[in-house]
């Protein structure tokens, strides 16, 4: 009836029988694949994970813009240089999509952030590494963006609307951040030897840590198995991974660029690439915010929500007002 039985370590799901009238009639409305929209009635744990992955898929874009905003005034090109504001804004854009969607589940803004500083919330493992040059950008929007529309298209039919809805939207401007930074990774690649080494240098910093943005495996996936039950996943981790590196290592090839693993060999039989064993100790390490950049990152979110405040608390104060005036005219 599921999707497919996912081996996970995280909490066993409930077959129908073990259900609730109303959560098997939740799971009927999921398995005909019908949209669960904010005032349907809901199990807590299906509105907690979507809170959670929902709220860090926020958190992510938005801090993802911090690597790329470091580059905007060292563009090489005036053109780069409006390619990658744009780019950052689009993030900006697709954080606020997701927050908006997160609140129809009852969270706050304020409380989303505040999990975040607090280090309750997560948001991408990828954005912890730093950018060192332009050939970077060019890494991140091929790769980073790669994996991000390997993992969000599938999100585009998630049972949850708003999300589901948001995703849509995102998925398209998706497709020009990959393809704006393969074409930087392309246009390094035939220049000189220095440009070709600085595009290879980014490949072998951001490859790995890229693979890891899907999560961890299948078999140490908390979620994946609850998750894909009420198709808020469509599929596994390890699904995902396999086919972005499908995807991906043509290209590299075809732009002479060479994937830093020595395992990575074609597969005929599975139709696919074998390839190398990730270092899980070092995402876990960067989980727990030992990654080269943790503390810098989460160290400007802090500032900017501090810096904030005054204008929060005028928009507030605004809002007050003005509701204040429309009562007083009733
Ligand atoms: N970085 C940080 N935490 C990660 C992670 C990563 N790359 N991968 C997994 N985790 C965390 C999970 O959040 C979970 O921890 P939690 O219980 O404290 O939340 C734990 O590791 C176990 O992982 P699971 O596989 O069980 O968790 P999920 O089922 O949530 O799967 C996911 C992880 C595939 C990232 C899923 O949450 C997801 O699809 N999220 C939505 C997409 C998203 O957030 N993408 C991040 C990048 S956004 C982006 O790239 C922006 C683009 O514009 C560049």
């Amino acid at each position: 009836m599921y999707a497919q039985e996912v081996k996970s370590t995280g909490e066993a799901v409930k077959s129908l029988k073990e259900m609730s009238p109303e959560e098997r009639a939740f799971q009927e409305k999921i398995d005909a694949g019908v949209k669960i929209e904010p005032k349907d009635w809901m199990p807590e744990g299906y509105r907690k994970t979507l809170i959670r992955q929902i709220s860090q898929h926020a958190h992510s874009e938005i801090v993802g813009e911090l690597p790329e905003g470091n580059w905007i005034t060292r563009a090489p090109t005036l053109e780069r240089k409006a390619i990658l504001l744009a780019k950052v804004q689009d993030e900006a854009g697709h954080g606020l999509y997701l927050y908006c969607a997160a609140e129809t589940l009852g969270v706050s803004r304020d409380e989303m952030t505040e999990q975040l500083l607090s280090g309750k919330a997560k948001y991408s493992s990828i954005f912890n590494y730093p950018t060192l040059t332009w050939a970077d950008i060019g890494a991140i929007g091929w790769l980073v963006d790669g994996a991000a529309i390997m993992n969000q298209v599938p999100l585009q039919r998630c049972s949850y609307g708003p999300y589901s809805r948001a995703m849509i939207r995102i998925c398209k401007e998706e497709s020009f951040h990959q393809r704006q930074g393969y074409a930087i990774m392309m246009q390094l690649m035939k220049g000189d030897a220095a440009q070709r080494e600085m595009a290879q240098d980014a490949l072998n910093r951001w490859w790995w840590p890229s693979l890891m943005m899907f999560g961890p495996s299948d078999a140490d996936s908390v979620h994946s198995a609850q998750s894909m039950a009420w198709k808020i996943k469509q599929n596994t981790n390890d699904e995902l991974r396999q086919k972005f590196v499908d995807q991906t290592v043509p290209q590299a090839e075809f732009i002479g660029l060479k994937i830093p693993d020595p395992d990575l060999k074609w597969n005929e039989e599975k139709g696919g690439y074998d390839f190398g064993e990730i270092d899980w100790n070092e995402f876990h390490e960067v989980l727990k915010g030992n990654g080269p950049c943790n503390k810098e990152r989460m160290e400007a979110r802090r500032k900017a929500w501090n810096d904030g405040a005054w204008f929060r608390d005028g928009l507030m104060a605004h809002a007050k007002k003005r509701a204040a005036k429309k009562i007083a005219a009733e």
